[in-house]
């Protein structure tokens, strides 16, 4: 797809990957739309952020409802946002729980609903989902934040075979450790971590596939 001119919807926009996804599709020429709650330190002309709580569905629904307001339909839309819910089972509350499947999950289920009639209607659009590594294995401490991303990987290939002939292309990213702020008050220290620039140009790239082939899934490890 050319991202030129492409009206862009980037969940989480407010630091790490999303942010860095953000600032690309800007460089490539799209109006991008940023859905976090914090304000998101992106500095272009052709940037607006839309304070949103991602857990919140009434949220959502107005922040769509501005962009359809705003602008031309809906091309691109990245399901970035994440919460990082880690401790052993019995330690993760109900709230907890609650957290991880509903900004991980959740909010991509209702973003897509969001988009999907006008890309139907279109017959063209994008959809990335950034899962990770752990929606591809569990590990200790991590049943919450691994049941939403085995979660965002299942909703991902089922919407992907059913857009899949209607023109509409969705893609699942699972990347390993990552260098952002999402670590930072777990007891979680990984030993390798990948750039958050070189993880959003891997995302970007795929959206620049040409519109005929498909990236569905897309594994990132540090080396
Ligand atoms: N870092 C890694 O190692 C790694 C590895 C694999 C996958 N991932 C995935 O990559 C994605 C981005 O994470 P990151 O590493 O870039 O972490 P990050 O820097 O902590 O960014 C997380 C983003 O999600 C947003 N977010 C969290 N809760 C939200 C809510 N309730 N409403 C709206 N936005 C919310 C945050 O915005 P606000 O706080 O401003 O709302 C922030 O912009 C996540 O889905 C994460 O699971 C990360």
């Amino acid at each position: 797809m050319d991202i030129k001119g492409c009206i862009a919807v980037v969940t989480g926009t407010s630091s790490g990957i999303g942010l860095h996804t953000a600032e690309l599709l800007l460089e490539k020429g799209a109006i991008v739309y940023g859905l976090n709650r914090r304000e998101s330190p992106v500095g272009h002309e052709n940037f607006r952020w839309i304070k949103t709580d991602l857990s919140r569905p009434e949220e959502i629904a107005q922040a769509f409802g501005m962009v359809r307001r705003a602008d031309s339909p809906i091309d691109i839309l990245v399901n970035n946002a994440g919460a990082g819910v880690f401790g052993d089972v019995e330690k993760i509350t109900l709230a907890g729980w609650q957290r991880a499947i509903g900004v991980n999950l959740t909010a991509a289920f209702l973003c897509t609903k969001e988009v999907v009639p006008v890309m139907k209607e279109r017959k063209k659009g994008m959809i990335v989902n950034i899962a990770s590594i752990a929606g591809k294995r569990g590990f200790k401490g991590g049943s919450a934040y691994s049941a939403a991303k085995f979660g965002i990987a299942g909703f991902s290939e089922s919407i992907m075979e059913e857009l899949r002939p209607l023109g509409i292309r969705v893609s699942c990213i699972f990347p390993g450790s990552v260098d952002t702020a999402f670590f930072s008050g777990t007891f979680l220290n990984p030993a390798k971590l990948m750039d958050p620039r070189e993880v959003a140009r891997i995302i970007v790239s795929a959206i620049e596939i040409p519109d005929g082939i498909l990236p569905d899934q897309i594994v990132i490890r540090p080396t």
